[in-house]
């Protein structure tokens, strides 16, 4: 297997998109991220774009064949390839292009994600994200992904001391890196109350213990290290790239307060990069909802279960705390186009380890990348080294 390097990002500003098109989205990412490389399309040997549900969304399938298109490459004949995993369908789509690049098969590759969400009501939203869960067992008795996270942090709140103001704790710390984050949907800094006060989605979660519907996308370029400083003087190498699959439905699981997919991917990635969770100097998890970040700082090992709660409240998970978690604003204030969100974790560690994150910059040589799909039935886990 050869070694993999990111050479090149992009990323559109997330948010409500009304006067861009599924496809301009992504051919904006793409262009950004192929400028940051010096990279010119001819010279791309495949696509991995990752989106979960456009046939819903936006009423186009085709994925991969559209994006290769709109991208320029169909006069080329470049292979092109939609990945799908739900919420971890960006991560999925990178892991692909990494594979692809360390077999042998592929050299200079784009792995991408992209997902346009406003243009149909929260109703239908919610509804074309309960697909992601089991839809015999969970959807059609009336689950929907707010709903099925309310219980997990129930469970959690019942077994572990978690208070409610914690919790909120995980919103506040996302926004205030959001504020920092020029791409990110929410760039308002919010208090304890704000969210305490906000209105009730789902027992104990309230409306800003959500990942808002968003519209984005995200583009990297990935290439053999032996390769990279053909194109970049800084590239940034893969040290890990990690899956894992559980059951579908919640009510399968052995424990749903621990994501066990979340505890393989993570284990299976520190194996591979020889490393602990001592030596990451950051990490992008899926906070889909708060307490996804709290059972995913457990799961990949920086505490110890029932801890997160307490780290988080002590400051540990800031811009500056021991761990800094979800620098970019994370799902909570960056935004959450379901597809694009595993690549913009890759874009914002990238932009970390070079140094380029401005207001939100930490001082980190390691990054994790932690991208769920579903209530955790895949997990995807890379790690990033400067
Ligand atoms: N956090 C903070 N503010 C939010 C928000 C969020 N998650 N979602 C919406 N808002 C704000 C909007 O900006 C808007 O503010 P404004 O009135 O000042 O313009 C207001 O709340 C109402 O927005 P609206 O779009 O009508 O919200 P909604 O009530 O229709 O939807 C949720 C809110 C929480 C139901 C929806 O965002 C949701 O379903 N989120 C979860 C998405 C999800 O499950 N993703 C997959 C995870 S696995």
């Amino acid at each position: 297997m050869r070694d993999v390097a990111v050479i090149g990002v992009g990323c559109t500003e997330f948010g409500e998109h009304w006067g861009i098109s599924f496809r301009d989205l992504f051919v904006k990412a793409g262009a950004l991220a192929l400028e940051d490389a010096g990279v010119t399309g001819e010279k791309i040997d495949a696509l991995y774009v990752g989106n979960m549900s456009a046939g819903r969304f936006v009423e186009q399938e085709h994925i991969g064949a559209l994006i290769a298109d709109y991208a320029g490459l169909a006069t080329n004949n470049t292979p092109s390839t939609r990945v799908e995993a739900a919420c971890a369908s960006g991560g999925l789509a990178f892991r692909q292009a990494v594979t692809s690049v360390a077999s042998g098969m592929e050299d200079i590759v784009v792995a991408a994600g992209v997902e346009k969400m406003t243009d149909v009501g929260t109703g239908a939203s919610v509804d074309m994200l309960a697909s992601a869960a089991d839809r015999e067992w969970e959807g059609f008795a009336g689950a929907t992904f707010p709903g099925l996270y309310a219980m997990i942090a129930n469970d959690y709140m019942h077994r572990y001391p978690l208070t409610r103001e914690q919790l909120a704790q995980v919103a506040v710390k996302n926004h205030e890196n959001g504020a920092k984050n020029p791409i990110a949907q929410f760039r308002n800094r919010i208090t304890v109350e704000t969210v305490l006060n906000s209105s009730l989605v789902a027992d104990p979660l309230r409306l800003f213990d959500c990942s808002p519907i968003t519209d984005g996308a995200a583009a990297v370029v990935v290439v053999p290290l032996e390769r990279a400083r053909e194109f970049t003087d800084s590239p940034v190498r893969v040290l890990a790239s990690a899956q894992a699959s559980d059951t579908i439905s919640l009510h399968d699981r052995r424990d749903i307060s621990t994501l066990d997919a979340t505890v393989a991917a993570g284990k299976r990635a520190f194996a591979q990069a020889g490393l602990t969770h001592k030596d990451i100097d950051m990490v992008e998890v899926h906070d889909c909802f708060t307490i996804a970040e709290i059972c995913a700082i457990e799961d990949l090992g920086f505490c110890k279960k029932g801890e997160a709660g307490r780290l988080t409240a002590d400051g540990a998970t800031a811009l500056g705390g021991e761990i800094p978690v979800n620098t970019s604003g994370g799902l909570k204030a960056c935004g959450h186009p379901v597809g694009a969100t595993g690549i913009k974790q890759i874009y914002e560690i990238v932009s970390q380890l070079r140094g380029e994150a401005a207001g939100r910059q930490v001082d980190a040589e390691i990054g994790m990348a932690h991208n769920v799909g579903g209530t955790g039935a895949t997990v995807v886990v890379h790690i990033l080294g400067a």
